[in-house]
C-alpha cells in the first residue's frame, strides 16, 4: 500500500492546478519575513538581492511552479529546483538536498523556503545558482526592492 500510495499522490499533486495553493506576499511583507529570518548580510547578499530574486523568479507567488526543459520543474517564491534541492518523485537522477518534499514549497508558510534556499545560497557562496537573480539583480541598483519596508 505504502508503494502504491505515494505514486498515487503525486499524481493528485501533479494534476492540481497551481493556482490552487499559494498567495502573493506583498513585497513589504517579504522583506520583513526575510529579515527576521537573518537573510541581511548572509552569504554576504543584501534582503533587497533576495527580494529582487523572488521578483523575477515568481513575481512573490508562493505557488508558482514551473517545468524545465531537463524534465526537472521548479518550486515557490525562490523556485527550488527538483533535480538537486526537493523531491517531487518523477526528477530522474535526484538528488534532493533539502530533505523536503517539492509540494511543501508552495504553500502560504515559506519558513521551509528559506531554510532550503540558504542551504543552497551557502553551498554556492552567494545567489549565482538563480538565473534570475544573475540576469536582473546582480550589480543593480536595488533599493527599490526595500523602500519604504
Ligand atoms: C511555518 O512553518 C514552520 C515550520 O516549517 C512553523 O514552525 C511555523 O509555526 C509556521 N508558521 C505559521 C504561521 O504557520
Amino acid at each position: 500500500m505504502k508503494l502504491l500510495g505515494l505514486p498515487l499522490l503525486l499524481v493528485l499533486l501533479a494534476v492540481t492546478p497551481p493556482g490552487c495553493q499559494g498567495i502573493i506576499i506583498p513585497r513589504c511583507q517579504l522583506v520583513r519575513i526575510l529579515r527576521q529570518h537573518g537573510l541581511e548580510g548572509f552569504v554576504g547578499e543584501r534582503v533587497a538581492d533576495w527580494v529582487c530574486l523572488a521578483k523575477h523568479e515568481s513575481s512573490y507567488n508562493t505557488g508558482a511552479i514551473n517545468r524545465n526543459k531537463d524534465g526537472s520543474s521548479d518550486y515557490g517564491i525562490f523556485q527550488i529546483n527538483s533535480k538537486y534541492w526537493c523531491y517531487n518523485g518523477r526528477t530522474p537522477g535526484a538528488s534532493h538536498g533539502c530533505r523536503i518534499h517539492c509540494s511543501k514549497l508552495l504553500d502560504n508558510n515559506i519558513t521551509d523556503d528559506i531554510k532550503c534556499a540558504k542551504l543552497i545560497a551557502q553551498r554556492a557562496r552567494g545567489l549565482t545558482p538563480w538565473v534570475a537573480w544573475r540576469n536582473h539583480c546582480r550589480g543593480k541598483d536595488l533599493r527599490p526592492y526595500v523602500k519604504g519596508c
